[in-house]
C-alpha cells in the first residue's frame, strides 16, 4: 500500500466524522469542528530554563503528527502537557475545543482519554500480558472483566502478539513489551495517542514491528502524536513534522516538504545530519 492511502484514509474518517457532527444540526457535540487539540502561545519553564517557547500548533483529528527535533528542546515536555502531565505556564491548551481544566477529576478524565506509550515499556512485571491490558478498563472505566478480557485478545491480535496473553512481560522480547504497552493503552479506547521515542530503546529488527502496529494505528485513523527519529516512519505513516528546537516550533509540513524543501536553516541542518548519519 502506498505511503498515501493511509493518511487518506484517515483523513477520510476523520472528515465522515467533522460531517456527522456538522450534520447534527445546533446540537453539536461541544469541539465539533476544532481540532482535537489546540496549544496558542504555550509557554513553560523548568526554573530559569524555558523549555516551551510560545508554542502554537493544533492536532486535527485523525491526523498523525511527528514531532521532531534536537535533544532537549522540549519534545518530552511538550507530550506531557498535552496529556496534563505538566501544567503549562501560559497560554492556552484545548482538548476538544475545551481550555484543559488542572482540577483533579477533569485531569483524570482527560488522562483516562490519551493513551502514552514511553521508551521505557512500564509494564507491570507481575502481571501477565493480559492482566496488563485488562487492568485499565476494568478498575479505571468499570468494563467487566469479561469484556475487558474479550477486547484484550483482540488488541493482541492486532499488534500482533495473540499468543502471549499469559506470558509475563520479562518472557518477551522488547519489541513484543512495546506492542504490549500499546495495545493497553488502547484498551482505554484513548481519542489520542502519544508516543514518545518508542522504538528507542529497542534493538534494530524490534523496531519494525512496533513501527508497522502504529503505520496501521495512523492507517485506522487514530489521532496520534509521535516523538520519534525514526524518519522513515514519518515520511510513510505521517501527515505533518513538526520541528521544534529550543522550546519553538521552527516549522512544519507535510514530510516531503520538509524532507526537500526544508525553509529554516535549523531544519535543513536536522534533515542532513538525520539523512546521513
Ligand atoms: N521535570 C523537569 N525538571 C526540570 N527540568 C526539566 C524537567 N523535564 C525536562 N526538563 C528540561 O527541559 C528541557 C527539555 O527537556 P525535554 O525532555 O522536553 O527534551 P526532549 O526534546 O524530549 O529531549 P530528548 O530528545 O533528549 O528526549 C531540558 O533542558 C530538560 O533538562
Ligand atoms: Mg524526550
Amino acid at each position: 500500500m502506498g505511503p498515501s492511502n493511509g493518511t487518506d484514509a484517515a483523513r477520510a474518517d476523520s472528515e465522515a466524522g467533522a460531517e456527522m457532527a456538522a450534520e447534527s444540526g445546533g446540537a453539536e457535540p461541544a469541539g465539533a469542528g476544532v481540532a482535537l487539540v489546540g496549544l496558542r502561545e504555550v509557554s513553560k519553564s523548568f526554573g530559569e530554563n524555558l523549555v516551551l517557547n510560545r508554542i502554537d500548533l493544533e492536532i486535527e483529528r485523525g491526523a498523525a503528527v511527528v514531532i521532531a527535533g534536537p535533544s532537549g528542546s522540549g519534545k518530552s515536555t511538550l507530550l506531557r502537557c498535552i496529556n496534563g502531565l505538566e501544567s503549562v505556564d501560559s497560554g492556552e491548551l484545548r482538548f476538544e475545543g475545551r481550555p484543559v481544566d488542572y482540577s483533579g477529576k477533569a485531569l483524570s478524565r482527560l488522562r483516562a482519554e490519551i493513551g502514552m506509550v514511553f521508551q521505557q515499556f512500564n509494564l507491570f512485571p507481575h502481571m501477565t500480558v493480559r492482566d496488563n491490558i485488562v487492568l485499565g478498563p476494568v478498575k479505571g472505566k468499570g468494563v467487566s472483566r469479561e469484556d475487558a478480557r474479550r477486547r484484550a485478545r483482540e488488541l493482541l491480535e492486532r499488534v500482533g502478539i495473540p499468543e502471549k496473553e499469559d506470558e509475563f512481560p520479562a518472557d518477551l522480547s522488547g519489541g513484543q513489551q512495546q506492542r504490549v504497552a500499546i495495545a493497553r493503552a488502547l484498551a482505554m479506547d484513548p481519542k489520542l495517542m502519544l508516543f514518545d521515542e518508542p522504538t528507542s530503546a529497542l534493538d534494530p529488527e524490534m523496531i519494525r514491528e512496533v513501527l508497522d502496529v502504529m503505520r496501521d494505528l495512523a492507517r485506522d485513523g487514530m489521532t496520534m502524536v509521535v516523538v520519534t527519529h525514526e524518519m522513515g516512519f514519518a515520511r510513510e505513516a505521517c501527515d505533518r513534522i513538526v520541528f521544534i528546537d529550543a522550546g519553538q516550533i521552527v516549522e512544519q509540513g507535510p514530510p516531503d516538504e520538509f524532507f526537500h524543501e526544508a525553509k529554516s536553516t535549523r531544519a535543513k541542518e536536522f534533515v542532513d545530519k538525520i539523512i546521513h548519519h
